[in-house]
């Protein structure tokens, strides 16, 4: 018979065993063309699931995207309908697909712990998978960028204003300012609100220190931004484009208003592409409602990937 003390010992090497497991997802032992998810990646307050993605071919150094879904949505969905795994196959690159933890599955994009730079939260949890990347898998520190759509966009602002040391760009389809939301202790977006409606109209400069008190000490190059939406958005309505242009310029440094401001052979009749600076530029889609499809192939292109 096996003594208590012996159980207990087996119990004690296997559990060991595991944590050594868990903590040596080489980029070799991640399967590939898959969503696969990983644990036990660093600090991770509020357990967010997190999902990779590896291409047959990984390129050398390659990129890593992170790909923030919508509230309702999963890691699992936005992988599905988006073309950003099918695109990593030609590519070379890495995908992280978050997936958030609160019911409804908004992200966190609210509370003072999201919004300070390592302040913890949903961000710190998925700041914390990008860092693993970067030390285990080989990714490319100076290709690491966020995408994401409505709730997942805003998540995007909140790594892009709160993690400007970790992201060099970011692509955010139909959301908000940085900080936009109200803190009321809810852990999550909030509807309806002054902030969905369109309805918190603040200077560049209110908006832009609210970037700045994320990471006071920061004095790097920030990430550049490409912002998308619709004019016909009743979720997110539009004043949170013109709101995001004067945070984002007024970040920057730039011109308010921009220095072209054109349509696209590439995109749809309607969508007026407005560049502000090589680092800021603003899409608007004349008619769309909620959300902008995603124009995978473009955001590709302002990465510098393809
Ligand atoms: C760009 O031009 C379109 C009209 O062509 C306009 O609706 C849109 O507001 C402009 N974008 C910006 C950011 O000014
Ligand atoms: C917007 O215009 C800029 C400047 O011409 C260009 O570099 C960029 O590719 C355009 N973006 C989109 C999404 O069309």
């Amino acid at each position: 018979m096996f003594s208590l003390r012996s159980i207990l010992g087996f119990a004690a090497l296997f559990l060991l065993g595991q944590l050594v497991a868990a903590q040596s997802t080489s980029l070799a032992s991640i399967p590939t063309s898959q969503l696969t998810q990983i644990f036990n990646f660093g600090t991770n307050p509020n357990n967010v699931g997190m999902f990779v993605y590896k291409p047959a071919k990984v390129a050398t150094k390659p990129a890593l995207i992170v790909a923030s879904h919508f509230c309702t949505g999963s890691a699992q969905q936005y992988f599905a309908g988006s073309k950003f795994a099918s695109l990593a196959e030609t590519h070379g690159y890495l995908l992280l697909f978050p997936s958030s933890p609160h019911p409804g599955t908004c992200w966190d994009v609210s509370s003072d712990a999201t919004l300070k730079h390592n302040g913890g939260s949903d961000s710190l949890g998925i700041v914390s998978a990008v860092r693993f990347a970067i030390a285990n898998w080989g990714v490319d520190p100076n290709r690491v960028f966020a995408v994401g759509t409505s709730s997942g966009a805003m998540m995007t602002n909140v790594l892009a204003g709160a993690y400007p040391d970790v992201f060099k760009a970011g692509i955010v389809d139909s959301g908000v300012p940085f900080d936009c939301f109200p803190t009321t202790g809810q852990a999550v977006d909030t509807f309806p609100s002054q902030c969905a409606q369109g309805q918190l109209i603040l200077t560049g400069q209110q908006w832009a220190q609210r970037v700045f008190n994320a990471f006071p000490g920061f004095t790097g190059q920030r990430p550049k931004i490409q912002i998308w939406h619709g004019t016909a958005d009743t979720t997110l309505f539009p004043p949170n484009f013109f709101e995001q242009i004067k945070q984002w310029t007024t970040v920057f440094g730039l011109p308010s208003t921009p220095i072209s401001n054109t349509s696209e052979p590439f995109l749809p009749n309607g969508y007026s592409n407005a560049t502000f600076g090589p680092q800021f530029q603003a899409i608007l889609a004349q008619g769309v409602g909620h959300t902008v499809p995603l124009f995978e192939q473009q955001y590709l292109q302002f990465l510098g990937i393809a």
